[in-house]
């Protein structure tokens, strides 16, 4: 039985001085509480410290948005695996489409990075996610599954365990647009299906895959309940505690 994880993609927001805000409420809502979800937040990097310092005594995991390949070295501007764990970091996000787009985080480069993330005890979310002309052309699963294939042809099965997936769609991505639940629901499994196909031995029915995209606490519980939604990757809605820990109480409520 695979439980829920809701995730926060804050992206370039909340420096140093917001996200001690921004984790200090989130904190209040969930502080004390024991959650069947598990939960994590991704600031940017210079506000992890106060993400960690704040949630230390919630059941909430923190996240970064990013990390390079190498363990250290000349890479002006770059953050290794082990920095982030020194900062108290559980996972990080890979992948994202704005990475793809912006950064020139191709295929290849993913494929490295989750690898080393995977290899260093990070747990990571991969975003994969198919255009609005793709979608149009019907090419959406054709996208999706090479996304996939470049990464995961690069790990072992034993490494699924620290692996979530994420579909976001980009035509979905912070424009308010948010694919029904029955368009999630059919990625999902042809997902589930494409990743029990490259990885017959391993058992597979642990593997996350969270919906992302415009997922709010108007239509969280919909999106949520399908069953091959195994959680969600947030991101304007994340950057307000009320809203984010309305979605955990959303999940909480599915668990039960
Ligand atoms: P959004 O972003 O919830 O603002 O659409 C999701 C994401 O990009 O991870």
């Amino acid at each position: 039985m695979r439980s829920i994880l809701i995730a926060g993609n804050w992206k370039m927001n909340a420096g140093p001085v917001e996200a001690d805000k921004l984790s200090a409420g989130i904190n209040e809502k969930l502080a004390g509480r024991t959650l069947k979800s598990d939960v994590v937040v991704c600031p940017p990097f210079v506000s992890l410290h106060a993400a960690v310092k704040n949630l230390k005594d919630s059941p909430v995991q923190v996240g970064a948005q990013n990390v390079h390949f190498e363990n250290n070295g000349a890479y002006t501007g770059e953050i290794s695996t082990s920095m982030l764990q020194e900062a108290g970091c559980k996972y990080v996000i890979l992948g994202h489409s704005e990475r793809r787009e912006y950064f020139g985080d191709t295929d290849e480069v993913i494929a490295k990075k989750v690898k080393k993330a995977i290899a260093d005890g990070l747990n990571v979310i991969f975003c994969v996610g198919e255009k609005l002309e793709e979608r149009k052309q019907e090419k959406h699963q054709k996208v999706v599954m090479g996304q996939i294939k470049a990464v995961i042809e690069h790990l072992t099965e034993e490494d699924a365990s620290q692996l979530t997936i994420a579909y976001e769609p980009v035509w979905a991505i912070g424009t308010g647009e948010t694919a029904t639940p029955e368009q999630a629901q059919e990625m999902h499994q042809f997902i589930r299906n494409y990743l029990n196909e490259m990885w017959s031995t391993v058992q597979l029915s642990g593997v996350r895959i969270l919906y992302g995209g415009s997922m709010k606490p108007a239509n969280a519980e919909e999106l949520l309940k399908q069953e091959d939604v195994d959680g969600g990757l947030i991101g304007g809605a994340s950057l307000d505690a009320e809203s984010f820990s309305t979605i955990v109480d959303i999940a909480e409520k599915i668990q039960s």
